[in-house]
């Protein structure tokens, strides 16, 4: 697995080892991220390598043999790849490139690769269903498609397994906070615990389709074990909906301060609503989201706040 000590990664490490697999971990620590309890297991071997590395992903692949790939690593964010555009798309092309190679020239069965909502663009249909056009209007959303484009070639053109998953918006325990970058959740919960408040950005109505880590991380699992699901891209969210403004009560409640958000400016470029259509995660991985977005939030507070942040 690439980028195995990111947020979505180390998740996706837990219920691998959890589940009896041995696992290898390709990263460069790039982020800094809490390495998975997991990890800890014998069965798991961490490399550390970046991912652009084609002769080192190569060997370790030609090494190790395995059976399937999760291609994870990348810059992993909409305003990063608009701050660093070159970073962007040479982790996120070269990357996923390097990554569908070594998997090809091992001969590996299937290959996962971490794709976005972001590929909807900013004006997605509700509910947004897979066969929507590829509308992407940032570099991190261009080569989010670009990486599935590729991967799916590779099926055509070798029959690697390649399995396009769409993730919206992800959370749980160990997703970064105190970044530009850092998503909604994580930031609200940071703010909440240190100040007592946290920001939304415009009027708080935009709504998004949130799904938990631990259940992205079952249709990871499914996607690389489970019965091959075929090349179209497949959604990954609970396809509820959620507004910016009940988060933020929901997760005042939990941890117990006042529902007073601060307001500021919508940030440029906001998309107003995002919601899935989730029918081809069911039938085509068997896998429907568990967690709800309360339960999610319970646990990132308890993991928050067991930290003693
Ligand atoms: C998310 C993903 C991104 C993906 C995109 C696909 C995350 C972290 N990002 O972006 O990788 O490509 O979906 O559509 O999951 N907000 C606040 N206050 C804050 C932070 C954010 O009000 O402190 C608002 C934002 O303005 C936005 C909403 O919360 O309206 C969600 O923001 P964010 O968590 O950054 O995710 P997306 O922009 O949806």
């Amino acid at each position: 697995m690439t980028g195995g000590r990111g947020f979505i990664g180390s998740h996706l490490v837990d219920a691998l080892v959890l589940q009896g697999h041995r696992v290898l971990v390709v990263d460069d620590l790039s982020t800094p991220a809490v390495a998975a309890p997991a990890e800890q297991a014998t069965t798991v071997e961490f490399a550390l390598l970046d991912v652009r590395e084609r002769a080192g992903i190569q060997a370790l692949l030609q090494d190790w043999r395995p059976d399937a790939v999760a291609h994870l690593a990348a810059i992993a964010s909409v305003p990063r790849s608009i701050d660093e555009p070159a970073l962007a798309h040479d982790v996120n092309l070269n990357g996923a490139f390097a990554a569908l190679e070594a998997a090809r020239i091992a001969g590996v069965r299937r290959f996962v690769f971490a794709g976005s909502a972001a590929v909807y663009g900013d004006e997605p249909p509700l509910p947004c269903d897979e066969a929507a056009p590829l509308a992407p209007v940032s570099p991190y959303a261009a080569q989010k498609a670009a990486g599935e484009l590729l991967a799916r070639a590779y099926r055509a053109a070798w029959g690697l397994q390649t399995v396009n998953l769409r993730f919206f918006n992800v959370f749980g325990e160990r997703q970064q906070a105190g970044s530009p970058y850092s998503g909604v959740i994580s930031s609200f919960v940071a703010g909440m615990l240190r100040r007592g408040n946290a920001t939304i950005y415009g009027d708080g109505g935009q709504t998004r389709d949130f799904i938990y880590v631990g259940d992205v991380a079952l249709a990871l699992c499914a996607a690389l074990l489970g019965p091959d699901p075929g090349p179209e891209p497949i959604n990954v969210a609970r396809g509820e909906s959620t507004s910016i403004r009940k988060l933020y009560r929901t997760l005042a409640r939990l941890i117990g301060v006042p529902d007073e958000p601060a307001f500021a400016a919508a940030r440029a470029g906001d998309v107003r609503h995002s919601l899935a259509t989730v029918a081809r995660l069911r039938e085509r991985l068997g896998v429907e989201a568990t967690v709800s977005v309360e339960d999610g939030l319970r646990r990132v507070v308890d993991w928050e706040t067991g930290q003693g942040s």
